[in-house]
């Protein structure tokens, strides 16, 4: 893309997006996925056999010998002026199943394994790699340590029970204990295991030795939310901090979130742009009251250069509670007092309507958060901080820790989580315990944002849902 035309003798492999032409000549688009634009080949009857441009259609795969020359037609700068073209792989055109016109995101997801030679999805996935990269790159350079936690665990951090069993016992032919239960003493691991649900725990671990500490990884969710939000398998990034407070914790958070963005801005214009061309089409074509006022790339400048809204959760629920929505009984789930969890509809309220910018919640009712929340002095809520993103909701979810042994014994108690389950953890508050905090990035969430897209299962090469494990 970036050479010079030079007549040099260059080979080219792609796919074939398109063909056109006439008796004279043959204008094959070509594309090897490393950008957005095509390479047009011309190809002369009079150099290339017709039993070769007959099998040039679109899907097939080719390997194009020839000379890089400044092209003749204004559309691109260069073409590739062929002297032999080897068809390396077929594409019938009654069967193959992408056509050079517009395809339906549904449409395209049934065949996963096309979708990546589509536009949009190449787009993405280039996008996606960038984010991958930047994030490694972020924490590289101040300094912190990228930990490995393990995907298979015997813990819920999260303490919602929501999580996929691994076991390599027969469900027909299972062990049973006297008393008529599974007896997993007989499994693998000899207890039951299951698909991590956030890398925090053992985070924490490695944070209380090595200070600053960050883990990028799959998470496992079987929560039945069929949304345009929730995957039951994504990734997340959980950056774990030691001596670090919630303010602490809110400054690093939002710092990371503009230096991806930023990142993205940098070095993935071209295919930001189709994205955003891409974005501004769809938003034309929906009702008033959810269109953006803001085109995709102008979002992400406007996320850059504001601050992030902070207040707390009690300050939401009084912006709530005197909203239109909640008066006229607009929401689906009214704000009736103090204590109520937020929906996603009451969180894009307060971001869409309200500040109209991104915006950090902090310090919610104990009741409506994990376990290992540092509690408060009020005695009511926990030092949690939530960010929540335009057309998202929440993007990142945090807290400081309870690092104080007795509050955190005691809680695990009422909750009824056995103390002997997390005693490793518990370990951390027994020797040289100390403030630390951390955050999880939902990466797909944060791919939503950079794209555009509107559906998570869109920003993810192979989508988990409830019921659809398709590849
Ligand atoms: O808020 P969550 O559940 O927080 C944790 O897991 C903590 N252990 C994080 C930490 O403090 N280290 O999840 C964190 C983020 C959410 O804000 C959201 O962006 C994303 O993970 N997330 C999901 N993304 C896609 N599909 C789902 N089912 C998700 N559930 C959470
Ligand atoms: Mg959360």
């Amino acid at each position: 893309m970036a050479t010079e035309p030079q007549e040099q003798t260059v080979c080219a492999k792609g796919w074939v997006r398109t063909k056109r032409g006439n008796k004279n000549v043959t204008f094959v688009a070509l594309n090897d996925g490393s950008c957005i634009g095509n390479l047009q080949v011309v190809a002369d009857p009079g150099t290339i056999d017709g039993e070769v441009l007959r099998k040039i259609t679109t899907g097939a795969s080719l390997s194009v010998v020839g000379k890089l020359i400044a092209s003749q037609g204004g559309k691109q700068a260069v073409e590739l002026q062929a002297e032999v073209i080897e068809v390396l792989g077929e594409a019938d055109p009654e069967e193959y199943p992408l056509q050079p016109k517009k395809h339906s995101l549904e449409f395209l997801r049934d065949i996963a394994h096309l979708r990546p030679r589509t536009n949009t999805f190449s787009a993405i996935m280039r996008v996606r790699h960038a984010m991958i990269f930047a994030v490694h790159k972020f924490f590289n350079e101040k300094g912190f340590v990228n930990v490995h936690t393990p995907i298979i665990t015997h813990s819920d951090a999260e303490g919602a029970g929501e999580t996929f069993r691994v076991t390599t016992i027969d469900p027909e032919n299972a062990p049973k204990t006297e008393d008529g239960k599974v007896d997993y003493t007989q499994d693998f691991f000899g207890k039951e295991t299951n698909l991590t649900v956030s890398g925090q725990l053992e985070g924490e671990l490695a944070a209380m030795a090595m200070g600053e500490i960050y883990t990028f990884g799959p998470t496992f969710r079987a929560e039945n939310s069929n949304t345009t939000r929730h995957l039951a398998e994504f990734w997340m990034i959980e950056p774990e901090m030691a001596f670090y407070d919630l303010v602490d914790t809110m400054d690093l958070a939002e710092e990371f979130l503009k230096y991806l963005i930023q990142y993205a801005l940098e070095n993935c214009m071209e295919d930001l742009q189709f994205l955003d061309k891409r974005f501004a089409d769809e938003n034309k074509g929906k009702p008033a009251n959810e269109r953006s006022d803001m085109g995709l790339i102008e979002k992400l400048n406007f996320v850059l250069e504001n601050d992030f809204e902070r207040l707390t959760y009690t300050e939401a629920i009084d912006i709530l509670l005197k909203s239109k929505p909640n008066k006229k009984k607009k929401f689906k789930y009214l704000i009736e007092e103090w204590g109520a969890d937020l929906q996603s509809e009451h969180e894009r309220y307060l971001v869409e309507k309200h500040f109209k910018k991104p915006v950090i919640l902090t310090d919610y009712p104990k009741e409506i958060k994990a376990f290992y929340m540092r509690h408060n002095e009020d005695g009511k809520t926990v030092a949690a901080m939530d960010i929540l993103f335009p057309g998202i909701g929440e993007i990142v979810g945090g807290s400081q820790r309870e690092e104080r042994l007795e509050n955190l014994v005691t809680l695990m108690n009422q909750i009824g989580i056995p103390q002997e389950d997390l005693d490793w953890y518990l370990d951390t508050r027994r020797f040289g315990s100390a403030q630390h905090s951390g955050f999880g990035l939902g990466f797909e969430r944060l791919m939503l944002f950079v794209t555009g897209m509107g559906n998570i299962r869109d920003v993810i090469p192979f989508p988990r849902t409830p019921k659809n494990c398709e590849f």
